[in-house]
């Protein structure tokens, strides 16, 4: 087992495939968190604690008396709130006496094999019932009688251990959850560097990276959705750690909503990571009985650098969270209409792209934003869910069977989360979006948010998409998100209910989602937010892949799909080539390569010459597609650090064979480009595909190859395959 208790010692240890964590149970109750670092043998932590836990202004535990006990001062595995420890919390319960002292302390707790899951969420997965183990330890909080437990899985194989909280009110009286971490990290350092990507609509996720300073250190979202923004992944780099080397901690949160990611660094210099649903907007009422869970957070301890970190999310997502037909089948590849025709289409010039698609070996034509009700720009008819027969005389059934009978599958696009003012929807009920009594909603992309945490609204959205997808052959839904939550409310909910509207907002996307998937579990589900405004794992659960960003310029991508590598597998990134401005076809291709690969234009206009290279770029996808989806990333070169060249290897899981990638951002001529490949066999031989040159893996990781008669202009680019 991977968790042991050492019952004399009070001390529980989760050995999590190359890290330990080491938690302790200490006099009066309190949990201790002492260690999360590399892997180790030991079980005696005595000599670890800390030997004076006070000081003058902190507070002391008086029954401990002559022990020195400061909460202020311990690393409290899950601090609660104005009972001594004045760092950032993990919990805040505001009782009915109307305070919000709160302080939790050990019970009792169970070790079991297998993976639980909180209620109503996505989360990670076990693949058989003993590949990961759970602890779940009971806390109390004596003075309310509100009972805590927090639930930590250690997956055995890989350094990674998830955690949630559940939290249920076992007293007589109410009480509102001000706020609940999925996760509390205590780490007994400072020296790191806080990483974590920031974006914006056609810029998302551009890796930062900075020293932590005293005080605190946080990323968040309040817009309802993860956002653009931030995303709810940080990293915590041991001072000097780089891409290959040196420890770094990653924290996910496993969720679509407000997050909030805080690094809080106290005056003895330790670090305790706190995240969770962010608590700005969030206030949560139990009544005697009820219980609250939180979302899941991932935690992953890499000694190989920010790489090794992300090959450890990549394995963890793609065994243990991507699920479904597609999380293991090859896709079919697609052309989606929106760059080509934006909402100027019809039945004929879809199957024109579709003629044409064909002709290149493309499998799926996915019909975009524009098919519906009087939807002809993006001011109207959200949440009128039926087909334009002006666009589509007779409807979605003679487009799919002309489609179809040019042997390509069909995929359509949807937006259930929102409604327009203009529309029937909502003309009929005006009360089924997000708002607030006696105050206008704010506008966003002329549409305003349908309020998820009704049943009945669901009910109503997914009896229009039902109708659809019921009666017409639809291989993939796109399923897009184009604004955020203001004015949050709910008809249905009032005080003390009112603010629970941005987490039920959140679950109720995610039943609707889940209804879709296990309904229809042949349909390839990708999500999408203005291009990838909710790219997180909470997505991931539901749909193998997440439309990247609506910036489909190859060298801007790299940006983008660099940032988005940190945490996410290349097989949940959409990536397209489209008409973008910059570069030629090869290199389009080779950046879209880096993720799902597709197309996005209109297959009319290419030139005889450019239909040639997408037919190479076709067999291109289906060669390297098991190498891609589901071999480890190497990334060699950063698109910030370097401002010449952008590089990357996929090696696959055996090591059998390697793909490098280089985009070229702007001219360089150097003679001495010596590329150095990683991850490789040292004792295998590969052969160069394009030459037939054969090196050692030694060679190639250690001498590497000169490169500088390769293609060096600017947004250039060549692949160099490797196979033993
Ligand atoms: C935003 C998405 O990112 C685009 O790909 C496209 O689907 C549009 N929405 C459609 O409105």
């Amino acid at each position: 087992m991977p968790i042991t208790f050492i019952p004399e010692k009070k001390i529980f240890k989760l050995d999590a495939g190359s890290s330990s964590c080491v938690l302790r149970v200490w006099d009066e109750g309190y949990l201790l968190g002492l260690y999360y670092a590399a892997s180790v043998p030991d079980t005696n932590f005595e000599g670890y604690e800390l030997r004076e836990w006070a000081s003058s202004f902190s507070p002391r535990n008086e029954i401990l008396g002559e022990r020195y006990f400061s909460p202020d001062i311990v690393p409290l595995e899950y601090s609660g709130f104005g009972t001594g420890d004045f760092r950032k919390s993990a919990v805040a319960v505001r009782n009915a006496d109307g305070n919000d002292a709160t302080d939790f302390r050990y019970v009792t707790h169970r070790i079991s094999e297998g993976k639980p899951a909180p209620a109503g969420m996505p989360a990670t997965f076990a693949r058989s019932g003993e590949d990961c183990s759970t602890l779940e330890i009971d806390m109390e909080d004596k003075t309310t009688g509100m009972k805590l437990t927090l639930v930590y899985t250690v997956f055995e194989d890989l350094p990674v251990i998830t955690r949630f909280a559940r939290l249920t009110n076992a007293s007589d009286r109410p009480a509102d959850i001000e706020k609940i971490a999925s996760a509390s990290v205590q780490l007994n350092a400072m020296d790191f560097d806080f990483i974590h990507l920031y974006g914006r609509w056609g810029a998302e996720r551009n890796l930062v990276r900075a020293p932590l300073a005293h005080g605190h250190q946080s990323i968040s979202s309040t817009r309802g959705s993860s956002s653009h923004y931030h995303n709810p992944f940080a990293a915590l780099a041991r001072r000097g750690a780089d891409e290959d080397h040196g420890e770094v901690y990653g924290f996910n949160l496993i969720y679509s909503g407000s997050f909030d990611i805080t690094a809080d660094v106290d005056y003895y210099e330790t670090t305790r990571v706190n995240m969770g649903i962010n608590p700005d907007g969030f206030l949560w009422h139990l009544d005697p009985g009820e219980t609250f869970e939180t979302p899941e957070a991932v935690t992953v301890y890499s000694s190989e650098g920010l790489g090794g970190m992300s090959r450890i999310f990549h394995r963890l997502y793609l065994n243990h969270l991507i699920r479904g037909r597609y999380a293991r089948e090859k896709r079919p590849l697609l052309i989606n209409s929106w760059e080509a025709a934006y909402f100027d289409f019809d039945t004929d010039k879809l199957v024109s792209f579709a003629e044409r698609a064909k002709e290149a070996g493309i499998e799926m034509l996915v019909m975009d934003d524009g098919w519906f009700s009087r939807r002809n720009d993006d001011k109207s008819s959200l949440g009128d869910w039926w087909v334009n027969e002006d666009k589509l005389p007779g409807g979605l059934g003679v487009l799919i069977d002309r489609v179809n009978a040019l042997g390509l599958k069909f995929g359509i696009w949807y937006e259930p989360e929102m409604i327009s003012p203009d529309s029937d929807l909502y003309r009929a009920h005006p009360d089924w979006c997000i708002h607030v009594p006696n105050r206008a909603n704010s506008i966003a992309r002329h549409q305003y948010v349908i309020d998820m945490s009704r049943a009945d609204v669901r009910e109503n959205i997914w009896e229009q998409m039902n109708a659809v997808l019921s009666k017409y052959k639809i291989d993939y839904v796109k399923w897009d998100f184009n604004r955020n939550l203001t004015e949050a409310g709910s008809a249905l909910l009032s005080a003390p209910h009112g603010e629970e509207i941005f987490h039920r907002f959140v679950l109720g996307t995610y039943e609707l989602m889940g209804r879709l998937v296990d309904t229809y579990p042949d349909i390839l589900l990708e999500n999408c937010s203005g291009g990838g405004g909710r790219f997180d794992p909470g997505m991931l659960y539901f749909s193998p892949q997440i439309w990247a960003s609506d910036n489909t310029d190859a060298v801007e991508r790299l940006a983008i799909q660099f940032g988005t590598s940190l945490c996410y597998p290349a097989s949940s990134m959409g990536a397209h080539v489209s008409m973008s401005r910059r570069t030629g076809f090869e290199t389009k291709g080779n950046v879209a390569m880096w993720g799902t690969f597709g197309y996005e234009l209109d297959p009319n206009r290419l030139s005889e010459k450019d239909l040639e290279i997408v037919k190479k770029q076709v067999a291109e996808y289906h060669e390297y597609y098991d190498l891609i989806h589901y071999g480890d990333l190497y990334r060699i070169t950063d698109p910030w650090d370097n401002a010449y060249r952008c590089a990357w290897e996929f090696v696959s899981e055996d090591r059998r064979e390697a793909l490098y990638t280089q985009v070229n951002m702007r001219y360089y001529h150097c003679p001495t480009l010596f590329v150095r490949f990683r991850g490789l066999d040292p004792r295998k031989i590969y052969t160069l595909e394009s030459t037939g040159e054969k090196y050692s893996g030694a060679f190639l990781m250690n001498a590497g190859l000169n490169l500088s008669d390769y293609p060096r202009g600017t947004g250039e680019s060549f692949k160099l395959h490797f196979v033993s």
